[in-house]
């Protein structure tokens, strides 16, 4: 006698809901700014659901000494305040109080294929030569990040460019849970890689992503850099010494120039062209003292704002555990379900 299915056949409506995530791993850049919290703020602001989240397990696939990850976990969280996200509106919260991610985490290692993490560029990048001693959760992370994600339901991803590849490996586990178990119960998600800046350049090399870990200071604006430092480093940027192009088909291997029009262009709210409307013609004398005034009118507020949210840290821990008892409200019956369908006994009474 074949046994009766037990799961429910389970067919999620999916509606829409925004997701995205921050490592905690110290610092936040002007590319963190514009890549992602600006946009996590503006999507608020569309009628969604939206939840952010702090990834703090992401964070220890690499070494962190765990003062410094409590405090940049804390550091993090006014970040994302003080950019605009309202923890009255989003749900804002440290991955780690939300024990279903790890534990979706766990069923999608058993999906993904050792073949599809093997090709994951942030993993070479980040492991280098040094393959053999990186630790299992840096090569498994890109699953923990699916299933943060699918652990909501989520169907919108805002990132910057970097993450397309792990968003798209999120697709390819949620598509082969789907057709294991035959069920249409994990959406496929939608990459949101839009804006202007959906890759900030360093402002010492045109063709390398701005990046806390550069080592060069200089390359980066940094969310708690003061107005001089700002000024100091759009001055000094690395740029070319023709004037700025009439149409963005004009900027065309010019890496420098371009990365400067589009940090203008996404701290404006504007498009390449109409900045370029606004400055064609004008060399960088002209553009980067705008540019600075722009920068420094725009972050000097969330840098102030971050220290102020930062005098007390009780509050923001407030935050971050409420926003973890709204997160699990969702993410825990989504888990529940998900068991059921792998076939896993739920008997436990609460
Ligand atoms: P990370 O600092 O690498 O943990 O990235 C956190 C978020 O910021 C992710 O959504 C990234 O895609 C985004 N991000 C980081 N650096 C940049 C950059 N230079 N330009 C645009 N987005 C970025
Ligand atoms: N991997 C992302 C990064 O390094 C952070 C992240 C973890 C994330 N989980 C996520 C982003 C889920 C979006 C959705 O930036």
């Amino acid at each position: 006698m074949t046994e009766a299915v037990q799961t429910p056949l389970v067919e999620a409506t999916h509606s829409k809901r925004v997701f995205s995530g921050i490592q905690p791993s110290g610092g936040l850049t002007l590319g963190n700014y514009l890549g992602a919290l600006k946009r996590f703020a503006e999507a608020q602001n569309q009628g969604i659901e939206t939840i952010y989240c702090i990834v703090d397990l992401h964070a220890i696939t690499v070494w962190q000494d765990p003062a410094k990850l409590r405090q940049a976990t804390r550091e993090l969280a006014a970040g994302f305040i003080a950019s605009g996200v309202d923890p009255a509106r989003s749900i804002l919260f440290n991955q780690s109080q939300v024990g279903a991610h790890a534990e979706l985490a766990w069923l999608f290692n058993c999906v993904a294929r050792m073949g599809w993490l093997s090709r994951m560029t942030q993993f070479k990048d980040k492991a280098g030569k040094n393959r053999e001693n990186a630790s299992v959760g840096l090569f498994a992370y890109p699953n923990l990040m699916a299933a943060d994600i699918m652990v909501y339901h989520a169907t919108h991803v805002p990132v910057g460019e970097d993450q397309k590849q792990h968003l798209e490996l999120t697709r390819d586990i949620a598509i082969k849970f789907n057709n294991d178990f035959g069920v249409n119960f994990f959406p496929v998600v939608e990459p949101v890689i839009e804006g202007a800046a959906t890759r900030v350049m360093s402002l010492r090399d045109g063709t390398k992503k701005m990046s806390k870990s550069d080592p060069s200071d200089q390359s980066r604006i940094n969310l708690t850099d003061d107005a001089d430092a700002i000024a100091q480093k759009i001055r000094k940027a690395k740029t070319d010494a023709e004037p700025l192009p009439e149409t963005p088909e004009g900027l065309e291997g010019r890496p420098e120039a371009r990365n400067l029009v589009n940090i203008y262009a996404a701290l404006s709210d504007k498009t390449q062209a109409e900045v370029l409307a606004e400055y064609a013609g004008q060399g960088f004398g002209a553009f980067k003292p705008a540019l600075a005034d722009l920068a420094v009118s725009s972050l000097t507020p969330i840098s102030d704002e971050m220290q102020r949210l930062l005098q007390d840290v009780g509050e923001i821990d407030r935050i971050l555990g409420e926003g973890a008892e709204r997160a699990d409200a969702i993410a825990r019956p989504i888990l529940e379900q998900t068991y059921e369908i792998v076939g896993m006994v739920r008997s436990r009474r609460g």
